[in-house]
């Protein structure tokens, strides 16, 4: 447990409980895929119209594995970070996230459940424009049993990895939008979940604010083995990511390896 701990970042303290289950989870025989849908239908009904935004869907995502969803518009892209993110329900089919089955979860054990195991990233932030950075990143653990020092403590560590540690009182409104999804990211890793899943992080942003929120999330994913699941259909994402998973019409028509890989390891950018 504790991946940002192992580094001498304290996001999960030695005995908190964050992230534990996850990480009993994979010492179990399922270490090695964080994600598994299989058969996984999701329809909609529209009027007299049924909607198959899934269509038996099946794959795996690997653990600390960087990966895209990517496909054209309504090919069902955040209909299937939904359902990892147990925010959403399958029609049918089975979806296994850090080796717990949550299709059959009802909706409190879901949510208990995902707020120990995941962090969400959306595109336009969603960060409370009365909060600070700092208060915004708090959020999330008010609803652990860590008291205030310890808080403070991971919400530093959080704002610090992503280059915000300077920008700590700052509100939603003094910060860019660049700025803004890096608090976003560092609220997603403040309980130190087992997947960051993301929804089209970089769609607000500008060219060069794109690529530093890629770089960072490659940072994240290298340094701190964040399994990150970001569905986007920014074709320059594809050089950082690991897998680029394909849909099409709610079709998953394949993965192919994405560009990284082959290019050397890219430090940490500074926040701008
Ligand atoms: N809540 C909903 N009710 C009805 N139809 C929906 C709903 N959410 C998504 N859909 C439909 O499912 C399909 C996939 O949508 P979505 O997953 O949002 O695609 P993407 O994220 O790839 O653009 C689209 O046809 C969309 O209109
Ligand atoms: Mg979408």
């Amino acid at each position: 447990m504790g991946r940002l701990a192992d580094k001498n970042i304290p996001i999960t303290g030695g005995n908190s409980g964050i992230g534990l289950a996850a990480a009993q989870a994979f010492a179990s025989e399922g270490a090695r895929v964080a994600v598994k849908l299989e058969h996984v239908t999701r329809t909609y009904r529209r009027d007299a119209f049924e909607v198959r935004a899934l269509d038996d869907v099946s794959l795996t995502i690997p653990t600390r594995g960087f990966v895209a969803i990517m496909g054209p518009s309504g090919s069902g892209k955040t209909t299937l970070l939904n359902l990892v993110a147990g925010i959403d329900h399958a029609t049918s089919g089975s979806v296994v996230v850090g080796a717990e089955e949550i299709t059959t979860m009802n909706d409190r054990a879901l949510a208990a459940w995902r707020a120990r195991h995941i962090g969400l990233v959306f595109q336009f932030y969603n960060l409370l424009p009365v909060l600070t950075a700092f208060e915004n990143v708090d959020l999330p653990l008010l609803l652990t049993h860590l008291r205030k020092p310890e808080r403070k403590t991971h919400v530093e560590s959080a704002l610090q990895a992503v280059g915000l540690a300077d920008r700590m009182d700052h509100y939603p409104r003094q910060l860019s939008g660049g700025q803004e999804q890096r608090v976003a990211i560092a609220r997603a890793i403040v309980t130190d979940p087992t997947i960051l899943v993301a929804d089209e992080p970089t769609g607000d942003l500008d060219a060069k604010a794109a690529e530093d929120i890629l770089l960072l999330l490659t940072e994240l994913n290298r340094q701190f083995h964040t399994t990150i699941v970001m569905v986007t259909h920014d074709p320059r994402a594809e050089r950082f990511v690991d897998t680029v998973y394909r849909l099409d019409k709610g079709v998953f028509i394949g993965s192919e390896k994405g560009g990284m890989s082959a290019t050397p390891r890219v430090p940490l950018q500074p926040a701008e």
